[in-house]
């Protein structure tokens, strides 16, 4: 490959759709008619959207061509037997489930396998997948590797797992107790950062040595392939997929979120290696998402999902993701902007106590930073700090979040150079005023899930 600096969107851009153009001004406006909180935010009303990868990427002419394909029969659509090939040659696994998303399989899965006095066990259990597990009555433990703490620390893969950690719980839970332990590729809740090969062959080793089911989350698996294949040289040899194929060997079973890495905007699916489990997960699939061959999808969307999974395979389009992403980290670093480091896969992940070292974390200093991103540039952005994850004690007093972060996620194939050109000058005008920015307080909130709909104002 040449060495230019410049990195080129892989395609050309048949469809467009027009973004409303905006002012501060109107902004202001536009931010306190949504309380501060930018998930209340008309997506009209937002100029480059970072709000999430999930279900946003654009879909290639092939995949579009393939949806006029789709067959919409209730039982045996072409269309499933299509996707069920793709997914099945790409895990290895027999059984495959298709979902309307993500977390409908991880409730079939883990609903199935957790309960109360059940114990589960990842490198960062994804919230969704968190939800899930504790729904059920079973407890989840995150157990990243010590690396992960330092926000600045350059280490190639820290997303993984903390194998002796690891070791010490199921010597403390029992072995018999663990329903599963769950590899999450990349770590979305981790920094978007990728898992070696070496960590998941050793996961691997210490799940079947105490016949413990192993699980991965491979929603972001392309992204975390390309770390493996330019970060860890015994697999350098390998293509892409090749080693996914590979990490998915070493599992019992995989969940997918196909809104991420399967360039769909909606889908999902279990796949899983043992006939007895999929059976129980079947009958709990007819229940709830939709007969075995379609499971909540529509023929056209397992024909995108096919398509889609062989597409980000691509050297050519891995390539240019994972370069971008980087640019985007890299640039914001150069710029000084405290950030997790090395940049994801799939976002850059701002840290906000660091940019906003004068407001206090009960002052919330993401969410000051999420709103002054949608004020100066109609950027939307999602705080992943106290706001989220904060909790209070007895006396009201907030008990604050690890990290205070700000994730810009980028959609896939979506937003082009000069795009993420202007996100990086909208920062440096957030450098220049940023010790004029002021903390938030929240005035209303829900007792669940707060980030989503509470509404803030300004302290003074
Ligand atoms: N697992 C991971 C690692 C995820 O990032 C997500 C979703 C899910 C499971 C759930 O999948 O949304 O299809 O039900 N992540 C989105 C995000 C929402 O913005 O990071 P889903």
């Amino acid at each position: 490959m040449d060495d230019f600096k410049t990195i080129i969107e892989p395609f050309r851009i048949k469809m467009v759709e027009s973004i409303r153009m905006t002012n501060k001004e109107e902004r202001i406006e536009y931010l306190k008619d949504a309380h501060f909180n930018p998930f209340l935010l008309d997506s009209e009303k937002v100029m480059i959207d970072l709000l999430t990868d999930s279900g946003t990427s654009a879909m290639s002419a092939n995949q579009w061509a393939g949806i006029m394909q789709g067959d919409e029969s209730y039982a045996g659509a072409k269309s499933w037997i299509k996707m069920r090939k793709v997914i099945s040659d790409l895990t290895g696994f027999e059984f495959i489930l298709p979902t309307h998303q993500g977390r409908a399989a991880e409730r079939i899965l883990y609903g199935y396998l957790g309960g109360k006095g059940k114990v589960f066990i990842s490198n960062t259990h994804f919230d969704t997948t968190r939800a899930n597990i504790e729904f059920s009555g079973a407890e989840a433990f995150d157990i990243p590797i010590k690396e992960s703490e330092d926000p600045a620390l350059y280490y190639p893969f820290k997303g993984n797992i903390d194998t002796l950690k690891l070791e010490q719980l199921i010597a403390e839970k029992g072995a018999e107790k663990i329903s599963a332990v769950i590899l999450t590729v990349t770590n979305n809740s981790g920094g978007g950062q990728p898992v070696s090969m070496a960590n998941a062959i050793s996961t691997s080793e210490i799940c079947k040595k105490h016949k413990i089911n192993f699980i991965l989350d491979c929603c972001r698996i392309a992204e975390n392939a390309y770390f493996i294949k330019h970060r860890e040289k015994e697999f350098a040899h390998l293509t892409y997929k090749e080693i996914a194929q590979m990490m998915f060997s070493l599992t019992d079973g995989a969940i997918m979120s196909a809104k991420k890495d399967a360039l769909v905007n909606m889908g999902g699916f279990l796949a899983l290696k043992e006939e007895k489990l999929a059976n129980e997960c079947k009958n709990l699939l007819i229940i709830t998402e939709g007969f075995a061959t379609y499971g909540g999808l529509s023929g056209r969307d397992m024909e995108a999902i096919a398509i889609g999974l062989e597409e980000v395979f691509e050297a050519d389009y891995l390539n240019y993701r994972i370069k971008s992403t980087s640019f985007l980290g890299e640039k914001l670093k150069e710029l000084g902007v405290p950030l997790i480091y090395p940049i994801g896969g799939h976002a850059v992940y701002i840290d906000a106590k660091a940019l906003y070292s004068h407001i206090p974390v009960d002052e919330y200093p993401g969410q000051a930073l999420v709103c002054e991103l949608y004020i100066m540039g109609g950027i939307r952005s999602v705080e992943i700090g106290s706001v989220m994850f904060g909790k209070y004690d007895e006396n009201g007093k907030l008990i604050a979040a690890p990290k205070e972060l700000v994730r810009l996620a980028l959609p896939r194939r979506v937003y082009t150079q000069s795009q993420i050109e202007y996100v990086l000058e909208v920062f440096e005008r957030i450098l220049e005023h940023k010790s004029e920015v002021k903390g938030m307080k929240i005035i209303e909130e829900p007792l669940f899930l707060r980030h989503f709909t509470c509404k803030f104002e300004r302290t003074n």
